[in-house]
């Protein structure tokens, strides 16, 4: 991920990302942080950014002209402000995040969806802040990190990039541990501890030391329910809205399961109870009630601004395919596998793919289009089966956490190679404690025919999926 940060004082930034994990992230390419010196786009023969407010009042404002010929010199592949066109076919906005104590109060389903952009671009202001003008004119999210004012962005700035790249496959090296921490399902993490397992008389809690994973878990989540509702009541209520919805959501499971597992995961967050709206940040999409049939201004009014995806009941994806820069992609239903037992794999030799395959995942996968298959690659998700060495096919896992993307090339089908993949899938979900489930595209009868073998089974009411 690339990263041009503009601000006056480069080298804050350069010693924040230069160190430790981030350090490494950029030492690795994982991480390109380019930073502009907005001084150096001054036209004062003194180098001045600033002059007094209109209007009266304390302190200097960063003028508009330095800031915008800084953004202006930044060479980006999207859509954005300095006129530039996406050089790469890539139609979306370049984002832009002025940090600021005015902004929203930034979250980690903000550094989730910014860790999925390929660029992003902060700008970091001074003084009394930056002319209102050139905000107006270039950027797309203005954030802040809590309520008090620090004196300059490049703190803020610095604390928004350490958010979002640890994000970044990759950069943590052990890739779970992004998955389970604070801040993903509403709860705090809870305590946790390490050796000596008795220190100054202090004992490790006997629940973490029985070795029974269930026991384990139960131990943690109410130490993290004691401590959320103790010190973030505000967290606390929402995740008993959660548990409330997916009570709610379980009466009718075989529906509903995108709805339940993006709240289960924690990697939904419900943004509207009547009716129920999911948004997903990692994937830039909204999940909606499968009964709900709403108004569409008020249905937009509600939605954030970047979604890229929509998933909703058939009968509102009817009203909602005629309004204009809305694309219908297709109908499905859902397929949920209801046991909790293992499934048996005839052919072992299914391994995660790397950037090696992508090129092939991307021209074999045809439904969600080159680009989003690669992505998936790149996320680590895919997953590929071979015979002989030889890659056969593959299976990955959708941004909303359904199975899909199942593909066997030509010459190995029939050998079973498909069950296999998707016994994987199940196991994989089954180990974290998640639901599997499937959505199959409505008349894909080999995927019907397959689920059927599988134990199975699907919903009976048709979804709809819709792209921005
Ligand atoms: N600039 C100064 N204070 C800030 C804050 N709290 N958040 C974001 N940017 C800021």
């Amino acid at each position: 991920m690339k990263i041009d940060v503009l601000t006056l004082f480069p080298e804050f930034i350069e010693s924040g990302v230069h160190t430790s994990i981030l350090g490494r992230a950029c030492e690795n390419g994982l991480l390109n942080v380019n930073t502009v010196n907005i001084r150096d786009f001054s036209k004062d023969k003194n180098g001045r950014v600033d002059d007094y407010t209109y209007g009266g009042g304390a302190g200097m404002l960063m003028q508009a002209q330095p800031v915008y010929d800084a953004f202006k010199s930044l060479k980006l592949n999207k859509e954005n402000a300095a006129g530039d066109v996406a050089a790469d076919g890539i139609t979306r906005k370049q984002r832009v995040i002025y940090v600021t104590p005015q902004g929203k109060p930034f979250k980690q389903s903000d550094a989730i969806s910014l860790s999925k952009e390929d660029e992003i671009v902060f700008l970091c202001g001074h003084y009394e802040g930056i002319d209102e003008r050139v905000l107006d004119k270039i950027v797309t999210d203005r954030l802040s990190i809590g309520d008090y004012v620090l004196t300059g962005g490049e703190l803020p700035a610095l604390v928004m990039i350490d958010a979002i790249a640890r994000l970044i496959p990759g950069v943590l090296g052990n890739e779970t541990s992004a998955d389970v921490e604070s801040f993903y399902g509403d709860l705090l993490e809870y305590p946790q501890y390490t050796r000596p397992e008795i220190w100054e008389g202090e004992s490790v809690p006997c629940e973490l030391l029985t070795g029974n994973p269930k026991e384990v878990a139960a131990f943690r989540r109410s130490k993290a329910e004691i401590l959320t509702k103790k010190v973030r009541p505000d967290l606390y209520e929402k995740y008993e809205l959660r548990n409330k919805c997916i009570k709610e959501l379980l009466k009718d499971k075989r529906n509903n399961i995108q709805l339940i597992e993006a709240l289960r995961r924690g990697t939904g967050e419900i943004i509207c109870t009547e009716p129920l709206i999911i948004y997903m940040p990692c994937d830039e999409l909204v999940l909606v009630d499968t009964n709900a049939v709403m108004d569409v201004k008020e249905f937009f009014d509600i939605i954030p601004d970047n979604i890229h995806s929509i998933v909703v009941s058939k009968e509102f994806g009817d009203i909602l395919k005629d309004v204009p820069g809305l694309e219908k992609s297709c109908d499905v239903y859902n397929y949920v596998y209801t046991e909790n037992v293992h499934h048996k794999i005839k052919n072992k030799d299914i391994r995660l793919l790397d950037e090696k395959y992508a090129d092939f995942v991307g021209k074999a996968y045809e439904l969600g289009g080159y680009e989003y298959a690669v992505s998936r690659v790149r996320d680590g998700v895919v997953y590929g089966i071979f015979e002989d060495g030889e890659i056969a096919g593959f299976i990955g896992c959708h941004g909303e956490g359904s199975i899909g993307m199942l593909y066997i090339d030509e010459k190995h089908r029939h050998k079973g190679y498909a069950a296999d993949l998707e016994s994987f899938m199940f196991n994989k979900d089954l180990e974290l404690g998640r639901i599997p489930y499937g959505q199959v595209v409505l008349g894909n009868e080999a995927s019907i025919k397959l689920q059927e073998k599988m134990g199975v089974y699907g919903g009976d009411k048709i979804l709809t999926w819709l792209h921005l």
